[in-house]
């Protein structure tokens, strides 16, 4: 029977006393939604990612939404991104009426392979078939190579959208994931279980001033109140105009307290998942397992510490240890396997090492409260259980 007392859940959010203050003081304020805590929200992630801009948003799915509109794609397009994500990396294009297709990944970053991506971009150029843009993911928090990524996707003339759910706090080469240093725009997640929460809630950040004005259009009813952005005069202070078919993606500002809260706590945040990352490499090395690869160039946010069980023993030992109160998860199913998908003309065997990693990966516990007992208990059961 499982212990459902003290079972260790794969991710969990930590909220202290001043994130419950900052919250309360917007309650008690004059704006719950559109005062000035979003655009400080705003500002102090083009900050910290050192991006230019930055527009705070509902969600990563609104975001990656707003960012796919912002680089124009349409009906008619093509976007291509990685099926080992969460499936909001793929609807995205799909809310804007694009078709969507898979890169497959590389099994020991199981981010996409960038052979694969030079493969599918050469073969889509010869049919001309190449797509508007891809949206790379940065599954777990590390770095995809953006370097090698950007210099194809620049030979042909495809955007670039980092999906950067999981990877707020990393870095690669010396950059903040964010910063887009080799891509149009980048989203953010502030899911309870990612690197910091606001709830619900998601960022678009980029370099570019006029994505940065389209972002921020289409996440908020297509309305301005821009003269540059209208169409004839002002007619009066109260003026404005929809100038473009948007939605209701705001954040509202109680959120935004809550994530602008949290962001002061975000390097102690991945500093923590780091260190125990680390620890679990070190303890779980001699278990007949694959261990995520620890990149000492880059930093990772650590979002998700997953395993890799040989033979296709994975989902007995995904039973073995929920039995044992401990909250593993898998991270992710294919979405190309999805039903929708499937119906879109997916089919098993399309990207096989994407297929077979998933057999094999277990999502064990990490999370910045998380305790070393809580872990040695991880560590310990996965012993018994492989014995
Ligand atoms: C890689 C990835 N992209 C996008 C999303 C969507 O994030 P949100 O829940 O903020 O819409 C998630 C959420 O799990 C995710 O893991």
């Amino acid at each position: 029977m499982s212990k459902s007392v003290d079972n260790i859940p794969y991710g969990k959010h930590f909220v202290d006393d001043e994130d419950v203050a900052a919250v309360v003081d917007v309650l008690q304020n004059r704006f719950l939604t559109q005062g000035s805590i979003v655009p400080k929200f705003e500002k102090a992630l083009a900050t910290y990612t050192g991006a230019n801009y930055a527009t705070a948003v509902n969600s990563a799915t609104s975001g990656l939404h707003v960012a796919c509109l912002a680089l124009g794609v349409a009906n008619g397009d093509r976007v291509w991104t990685s099926p080992i994500s969460f499936v909001a990396s793929a609807n995205s294009a799909l809310y804007c009426g694009a078709t969507i297709d898979f890169i497959d990944i590389d099994t020991e970053t199981r981010n996409i392979s960038v052979e694969a991506l030079e493969r599918k971009l050469a073969n889509a150029e010869s049919a001309n078939l190449l797509p508007k843009a891809i949206v790379v993911v940065h599954f777990s928090g590390a770095s995809c190579q953006m370097q090698e990524i950007a210099k194809l996707c620049r030979k042909y003339k495809v955007g670039i959208i980092e999906d950067a759910a999981h990877g707020l706090g990393g870095s690669y080469q010396q950059n903040k994931i964010g910063s887009c240093e080799y891509a149009d725009l980048a989203v953010l997640s502030f899911h309870p279980v990612k690197s910091i929460t606001s709830a619900e809630g998601g960022a678009v950040l980029t370099n570019d001033e006029t994505l940065f004005e389209r972002s921020k259009l289409f996440a908020k009813h297509g309305v301005t109140r821009d003269l540059e952005q209208m169409e004839g005069p002002s007619e009066g202070p109260w003026y404005y105009q929809q100038v473009a078919l948007g939605y209701n993606y705001r954040l509202s500002d109680l959120h935004a307290a809550l994530g602008l809260s949290q962001l002061k706590k975000l390097d102690g945040f991945i500093n923590k998942r780091q260190m125990l990352a680390q620890r679990y490499n070190q303890m779980l090395k001699h278990l007949p397992l694959t261990l995520p690869t620890m990149n000492n160039a880059d930093k990772s946010a650590w979002h998700v510490y997953i395993i890799e069980l040989n033979e296709h023993k994975r989902d007995a030992i995904y039973a073995a240890l929920v039995e044992r109160g401990i909250g593993v998860n898998v991270h992710y199913i294919p979405i190309h396997l999805q039903p929708y998908f499937q119906k879109l003309g997916f089919s098993r065997g399309d990207f096989p090492n994407a297929e077979n990693y998933y057999q094999n990966a277990l999502t064990l516990p990490l999370f910045p409260s998380m305790t070393a007992d809580e872990q040695d208990r991880v560590v310990q059961a996965l012993n018994e259980v492989l014995a």
